[in-house]
């Protein structure tokens, strides 16, 4: 198989075999994951590597109740770690130092926090790809970004620590056919953006239309208000943005 091979059938999976994935394999995923490139070569993350089946359970119940989490042979959060380098800073004086030159340092902002993200997930997509090439199917996990007090209490999160990603990994049960994808017109555009007018949004999204069902509310009129209903407008997305408004808290700073 070519790297062209391993990115166009890449599927996320839900159902995993009981097959095991062999230690030298995870630790090459993992490795393959850290080469991923990385703002100021500064690796601002950490990748918890969790196996635990108590663990998993419990990541299936505050990841939005999704029981297939628990099924997984590993699950990889990629925290966003500014702890590890605050700490080195301020060991060293950094602090001192940014008063003596008319600067202030107190601690990690928003633009490291937003950065390191950046990072966490270019490494997680490098783990993703490396996972392929071993025959390992995996899916994201944007829950993990839900219950953040709760992760952090379970994970033992220090502060400037935080759930960027997760990806459960496993043996693929069967492998499904890759997924629909936009027409790369309204996704790819030339030089200076482009505002999709009316009948090209619909044009867009149409193969999405057809996923609507009329009978799982009377009040849902169109497929637009049944994605709302399923994804913005549902009580896990409030918790997401309430986890993550707390999580930034902590990059506040002037
Ligand atoms: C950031 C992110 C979060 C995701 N969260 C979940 C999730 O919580 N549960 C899930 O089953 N799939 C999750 N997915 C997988 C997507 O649903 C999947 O990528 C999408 O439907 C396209 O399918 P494909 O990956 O097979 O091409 C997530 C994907 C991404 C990139």
């Amino acid at each position: 198989m070519t790297t062209m091979d391993i990115i166009n059938n890449r599927v996320s999976i839900r159902k995993f075999n009981n097959k095991p994935i062999e230690d030298e394999v995870l630790t090459s995923i993992l490795e393959s994951a850290i080469k991923a490139p990385t703002a100021g070569n500064m690796v601002p993350y950490t990748i918890l590597k969790v196996k635990n089946s108590e663990t998993l359970e419990k990541l299936s119940v505050s990841c939005d109740h999704q029981p297939f989490i628990k099924d997984a042979d590993t699950a990889l959060i990629f925290l966003v770690d500014l702890y590890k380098w605050h700490h080195y800073l301020l060991q060293n004086d950094v602090k001192e130092y940014a008063e003596k030159t008319n600067r202030h340092y107190d601690g990690p902002t928003l633009a490291d926090a937003i950065l390191a993200i950046n990072d966490a997930l270019i490494a997680s997509e490098n783990a993703v790809i490396a996972a392929e090439h071993y025959g390992v199917g995996s899916c994201y996990i944007g829950d993990i970004m839900e219950n953040f007090e709760y992760h952090r209490e379970l994970f033992e999160l220090p502060e400037y620590v935080f759930p960027a990603a997760m990806l459960v990994l496993g043996h693929y049960d069967h492998r499904p056919a890759p997924r629909y994808r936009f027409d790369t017109k309204h996704v790819i555009f030339e030089e200076t953006y482009k505002k999709l007018s009316k009948d090209e949004l619909e044009d867009m999204y149409q193969e999405k239309t057809k996923l609507y069902n009329p009978n799982v509310s009377e009040e849902i009129k169109n497929y637009a208000q049944q994605f709302y209903n399923r994804k913005m407008g549902a009580d896990f997305f409030v918790e997401m943005n309430r986890s993550l408004k707390e999580i930034l808290k902590m990059f506040e700073r002037p």
